[in-house]
């Protein structure tokens, strides 16, 4: 099956990377001005899934654009088809394809696909993780401020939901950097293979963080929430890291969740 996974992930990639470009139908979704979607998505959705469900009629899926099916299967495929939907409406040649298969509630393989750099990062639960068959480690820095950090922001960050703002303002300050790249597929994927050292980020959905939680897990990184606890799929908020600065990345965000600060506008 990740085979199959990474098969689709670089069909779907290869459509997207042919339609980058080409004129968009843009689409807002729930009524949110920043959030959208468009005809490119749901294509290398349907991708996607064709190629599945063309081998596995009977599992389950649950993916960004058709959402959960009525199904119900040991074996659930979770899709974004498309992860930087922004970047790859303004032509930012940073986006990915994001597969993740879970066997009775558990995530078994994971496989992130970025069309434009041709990477292609996989893992297998016990198996380790790859980037293009290559062993992929999470990296050895040791102290947040020789750190540096990936994040991202939910459409809804007017309502700075889980303290986002405070999060990040607290991080500026104590690490050697942080990088907002817009896609969380990828900046998971990066953790993984030690080009960043941790990421963190809040509202996600299970199809931006399934197969990138393997991905890190596998190369030897530490996945949980915000407090430590163990993660799932559907949590809301996500802390990834090479393990080493696990620990100092909540005595941050700790301090996070007490504070406010204003939000110009609301
Ligand atoms: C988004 C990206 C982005 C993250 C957002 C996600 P989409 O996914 O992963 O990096 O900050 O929270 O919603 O909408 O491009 O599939
Ligand atoms: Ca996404
Ligand atoms: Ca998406």
């Amino acid at each position: 099956m990740i085979e199959l996974a990474k098969r689709a992930a670089k069909e779907a990639g290869t459509y997207l990377l042919g339609s980058l470009g080409k004129a968009l139908h843009i689409e807002k979704k729930e009524g949110q001005e920043t959030n959208i979607v468009t005809q490119i998505d749901k294509g290398a959705e349907e991708i996607i899934i064709g190629m599945i469900r063309k081998e596995h009629p009977d599992h389950s899926f649950l993916a960004e654009e058709s959402g959960g099916d009525k199904q119900v299967s040991d074996y659930l495929w979770v899709i974004d088809p498309l992860d930087g939907t922004v970047n790859f409406a303004h032509g930012m040649r940073l986006f990915s394809v994001s597969i993740a298969l879970l066997y009775r509630g558990n995530i078994v393989l994971g496989v992130v696909y970025d069309p434009c750099a041709d990477e292609l990062f996989s893992a297998e639960r016990g198996k380790g993780a790859f980037l293009d068959g290559k062993p992929l480690h999470v990296s050895k820095a040791d102290r947040l401020i020789d750190s540096l950090l990936v994040t991202g922001f939910p459409y809804a960050i007017k309502e700075n939901p889980n303290n986002a703002v405070e999060h990040f303002v607290n991080f500026l300050y104590e690490a050697r950097g942080i990088r907002r790249l817009g896609s969380a597929a990828i900046d998971l994927a990066y953790v993984a293979a030690g080009r960043l050292d941790a990421f963190w980020e809040v509202w996600l959905h299970p199809w931006d963080q399934a197969a990138g939680i393997l991905l890190v897990e596998e190369a030897g990184g530490k996945v949980s929430n915000f407090t430590g606890d163990p993660m799932t799929i559907y949590n809301k908020d996500i802390l990834a890291t090479n393990t080493l600065i696990h620990d100092q990345m909540i005595e941050v965000l700790k301090r996070g969740t007490n504070q406010r600060v204003t939000i110009v506008g609301k």
